[in-house]
């Protein structure tokens, strides 16, 4: 199993480039089961995530080509098993997205309960209620969803009681070939279902209102093929600005999607570093500023993303002053608290959804294990601002969402090796 170790004190400096999102890849490669001709997709991040819902496709039957310039051709028409096995989605919850495409494509699907999770229960109640109003049947045995729908699906009205964002590509996707109109309200608004409706728009969707909290889809027979670039990562972008803010360094991103960080960009600015936007570039520079602690309360886009709580945090635990953190998305989300703390961090958990975060002016390195992809990032900006040596253990959740990470942070300055033990 590798780790890194991480040598911090040195400010990050320098430019990079932000990857392909994470978050927008896994539903686009699952809407890819919906079209009737090869989709070409560019762009798409070089990780672990990314990769298994490759293989997830596989093993479904669908063929997947990569070429000369690594963008991946996936033709879905060979499509023939149609049961997501718990190897897979058990490594992965987003495998769940394929549930919605293949049933409106094939009538009939098998997917596996994603099953516990290190950040809080995740249930999958939204997305199995608005198929069922859509007209599947759904049984759940054995650790299975079993969904059928004989006839298709029908357009619905379709409110979900909690904005989410997985529950509403999943809805989102599978209205696009059922009969007549779906009315998604209540729908996430994030920019990862924004794109998912551009891409499936580039298929031959009609998709109206994505961006906003009702979402109107005009189903169709069959989608066609197309060519999409995934945008950058906002949650990428957001996780190297945080912690250039927190070693006090002075970077540029390019390809940066700046459109997407509004609330991101603002806090990082209360913070005090100086944030400058021009083109899809975002500059920040925290050299002469000191770090000010700032209250972080997450919340559903456009609000700060739970994807960065981890990373705030650390910022806080050495920005002057008291801070409260508040993670409104997910419970039990706080696995960090105890790592950061093993480098000198002073966090109080108050109950399940709020932390306290009194700034102390030194990390000091220690050997830390990451908990889930998130926390793995706020344990690599503390190791970045300590003292000493911090070796960061089970990192292959970092892989699963962080392309080229020791890579990308020693362009910027980090002295970081990835060791195999
Ligand atoms: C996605 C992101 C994840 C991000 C999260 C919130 C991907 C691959 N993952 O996860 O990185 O942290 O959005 O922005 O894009 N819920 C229910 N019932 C449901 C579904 C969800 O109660 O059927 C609850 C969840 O427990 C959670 C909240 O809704 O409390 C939000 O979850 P959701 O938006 O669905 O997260 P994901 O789509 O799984």
């Amino acid at each position: 199993m590798d780790k890194l170790l991480v040598r911090g004190g040195e400010p990050l400096k320098g430019e990079t480039k932000a990857s392909g999102s994470k978050n927008s890849s896994l539903p686009i490669l699952a809407a890819t089961l919906l079209a009737s001709k090869p989709v070409r997709l560019s762009n798409l991040p070089h990780l672990r995530d990314v990769t298994t819902m490759l293989e997830l496709l596989a093993v479904l039957g669908a063929r997947v080509s990569l070429d000369e310039s690594l963008a991946v051709t996936i033709d879905t028409n060979s499509v023939s098993n149609l049961k997501a096995p718990y190897d897979l989605v058990r490594k992965m919850r987003a495998s769940f997205l394929v549930l919605g495409p293949l049933l409106a494509r094939h009538g009939r699907v098998e997917v596996s309960l994603p099953g516990g999770c290190a950040i809080g229960t995740r249930p999958v109640d939204q997305h199995l209620k608005a198929l069922e109003l859509m007209g599947a049947t759904i049984s759940i045995v054995n650790g299975y969803v079993t969904a059928t729908c004989e006839r298709g699906l029908e357009g619905a009205h379709v409110a979900m009681d909690v904005v989410t964002v997985g529950g509403t590509q999943n809805v989102l996707m599978a209205a696009t070939l059922a009969r007549g109109t779906t009315v998604i309200e209540n729908a996430a608004q994030e920019p990862e279902v924004v794109e998912l409706a551009s891409c499936l728009r580039e298929m031959g969707a009609s998709i109206t209102g994505d961006g906003s909290s009702t979402i109107t889809v005009d189903g169709c027979n069959q989608l066609q093929g197309c060519s999409y670039r995934v945008k950058s990562d906002r949650i990428e972008v957001g996780t190297y600005l945080i912690a250039a803010a927190a070693t006090r360094g002075h970077i540029c991103i390019h390809d940066a999607c700046p459109e997407t960080l509004d609330a991101v960009l603002d806090t990082l600015r209360d913070f005090g570093p100086d944030v400058q936007v021009s083109g899809s570039t975002i500059e920040l520079d925290a050299r002469t500023n000191s770090s000010r602690a700032t209250d972080i309360f997450t919340a559903v886009y456009p609000g700060i993303p739970t994807d960065l709580q981890a990373q705030f945090m650390a910022l806080n635990c050495v920005s002057e002053g008291v801070s409260q953190i508040t993670e409104t998305i997910f419970e039990n989300r706080f696995m960090h608290v105890q790592e950061l703390v093993r480098l000198g961090a002073d966090v109080r958990l108050m109950d399940a959804r709020t932390a306290t975060v009194k700034g102390v002016s030194q990390l000091r390195g220690a050997p830390v294990m990451a908990t889930d992809l998130r926390a793995s990032s706020s344990l690599l900006i503390g190791a970045l601002v300590a003292t000493g040596e911090t070796a960061i253990n089970r990192i292959y959740h970092i892989d699963r969402g962080y392309e080229r990470i020791e890579e990308k942070l020693g362009w910027l300055g980090a002295d970081i090796r990835r060791v195999s033990v």
